[in-house]
């Protein structure tokens, strides 16, 4: 099969590319894999049962998309979506993103998200002269806050009691970088 346009390889012959309404019934596929994994760390708006819910999710990134704000892409192994990033906020104006990111249990610990966060982060800082990228996530999220410290983010802060998941209440970590320190740790600055 040719290749897709406006693919990025992630590694082992995953790409990331962006996900869009058209995608709905592979990401409500990949959803069915994912549900289970992921609902405890992601807001309940992202978690759907039907392809109707997975294409709502889709077109809510895709009209924020063509404001400039909210961008979505899926990590894709051949034709299977197995997880992606976003950039769950992004306001060009004052300079500010926040991304995250998820993926079906299968892929976990195959560094697809670092990988793909820095590229997501480059793009920010880079062609889009962000000013900061934030990250936030339950603190006992533990494999997210790995992949924040692994991108040289700092911890800014815990938001007590702010996530609410199955009846219980959690603490919430707000993580992030700056332009000046992104620059600093890539390889060949000064
Ligand atoms: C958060 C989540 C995406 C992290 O997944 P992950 O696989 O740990 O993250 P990465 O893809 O960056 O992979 C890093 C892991 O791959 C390993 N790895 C293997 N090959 C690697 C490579 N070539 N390069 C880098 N890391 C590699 C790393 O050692 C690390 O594993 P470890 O933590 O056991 O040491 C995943 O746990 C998930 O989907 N959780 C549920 C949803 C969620 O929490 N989303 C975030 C909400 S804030």
């Amino acid at each position: 099969m040719p290749s897709s346009l406006f693919e990025t390889a992630v590694r082992d012959g995953v790409v990331l590319k962006p996900l869009e309404p058209w995608h709905a019934p592979a990401f409500a596929e990949h959803m069915d894999r994912a549900r289970d994994h992921i609902r405890p760390w992601v807001g309940p708006a992202f978690v759907t049962d039907t392809v109707e819910g997975a294409r709502a999710t889709l077109q809510r990134y895709a009209t924020a998309t063509a404001r400039d704000g909210a961008r979505i892409y899926g990590l894709w192994d051949g034709e299977r979506i197995i997880g992606g990033v976003m950039f769950v906020a992004f306001d060009a104006g004052w300079g500010i993103c926040e991304v995250g990111c998820w993926l079906e249990p299968g892929a976990v610990g195959r560094g697809l998200v670092t990988r793909s966060v820095a590229l997501l982060m480059e793009w920010a800082f880079e062609e889009r002269g962000m000013s900061r990228v934030e990250w936030r996530c339950r603190t006992d999220n533990l494999r997210s806050v790995a992949i924040a410290r692994r991108l040289g983010m700092r911890s800014e802060g815990v938001l007590r009691s702010s996530w609410v998941f199955d009846g219980s209440r959690y603490d919430k970590e707000v993580f992030s970088i700056l332009r000046e320190e992104w620059d600093a740790a890539r390889p060949g600055s000064r």
